[in-house]
């Protein structure tokens, strides 16, 4: 399959390493209040974490890393929490983007940034532009994202594209609308925290990836940690469909 389709006919090309890992970032709150400190604190101790991920992945030569920093539902928190998430994230891209494009890191975000702050859409725009030609790791940030919401977006993007009607489409011609069409869908799937749910983050995308959820909070997943995603991944069969002895044949 070539990279970026998005096809469930055809089974993509597998191996060992995972090429795209993709993070739902949970329990940074319960962390904090574990130690009694506000919720903030598990933010920002949050993207010490970030920061050793992105170095895994690029130590493990995996391709794409794809993290949920906020999802469309988190406007639902308390609105100190959502302004101090909002700083957290402008300060992070203006100190970090200068670090990702010094260490061959190309940086995207999928999601719809037009309700962030003028700022914010800045640095994005920005980061995107000077880190574009790398090629070493693509990190993506999913930020005011929802599966939901990015499935809605490609088939409006597709109507207003097609000048025939009715319009003909199928899962290929969709998924070229989809804000992740670059990538090859996620290998492995991880979220910390301890919940067992996909919390709408990439709902089209996940359909044949393989899920691993770990109690521990996003604060504590360390290098360990993420090595052991990475083993437990390694000893799962992708059958797409297949029988396990058309797969070992
Ligand atoms: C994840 O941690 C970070 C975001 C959703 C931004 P939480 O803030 O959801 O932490 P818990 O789940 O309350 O512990
Ligand atoms: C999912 O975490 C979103 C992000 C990590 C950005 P939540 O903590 O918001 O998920 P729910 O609400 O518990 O499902
Ligand atoms: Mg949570």
């Amino acid at each position: 399959m070539s990279q970026g389709t998005s096809s469930t006919r055809e089974i993509p090309e597998t191996g060992l390493k995972p090429k795209h890992i993709a993070i739902i970032m949970d329990g940074n709150g319960r962390w904090a209040r574990k130690r009694y400190l506000p919720r903030m604190a598990g933010h920002k101790q949050g993207v010490e974490t970030v920061r050793n991920v992105i170095k895994s992945c690029s130590d493990h030569g995996v391709e794409y890393l794809t993290l949920f920093a906020f999802s469309s539902e988190n406007w639902r928190r308390p609105a100190d929490e959502v302004s101090f998430l909002m700083q957290l994230f402008a300060g992070a891209l203006e100190q970090e983007i200068s670090k990702l494009h010094e260490n061959g890191i190309r940086f995207k975000v999928i999601g719809d940034i037009s309700r962030f702050e003028s700022r914010i859409i800045q640095f994005i725009k920005k980061g995107e532009q000077l880190t574009a030609k790398n090629s070493k790791l693509t990190l993506t940030i999913a930020a005011n994202y929802g599966g939901r919401w990015d499935i809605m977006q490609a088939i409006q993007q597709m109507m207003e594209n097609s000048s025939e009607l009715p319009i003909q489409f199928d899962e290929e011609k969709l998924a070229q609308y989809l804000s992740m069409y670059y990538a090859p869908e996620p290998d492995l799937f991880i979220r910390t925290g301890g919940e067992c749910r996909i919390s709408n983050f990439l709902l089209w995308q996940l359909a044949y990836t393989e899920l691993y959820f770990t109690d521990t909070l996003w604060p504590d997943f360390d290098e360990n940690e993420f090595n052991m995603a990475i083993q437990s991944y390694q000893q799962r069969e992708r059958r797409f469909g297949q029988t396990s002895e058309q797969i070992q044949q």
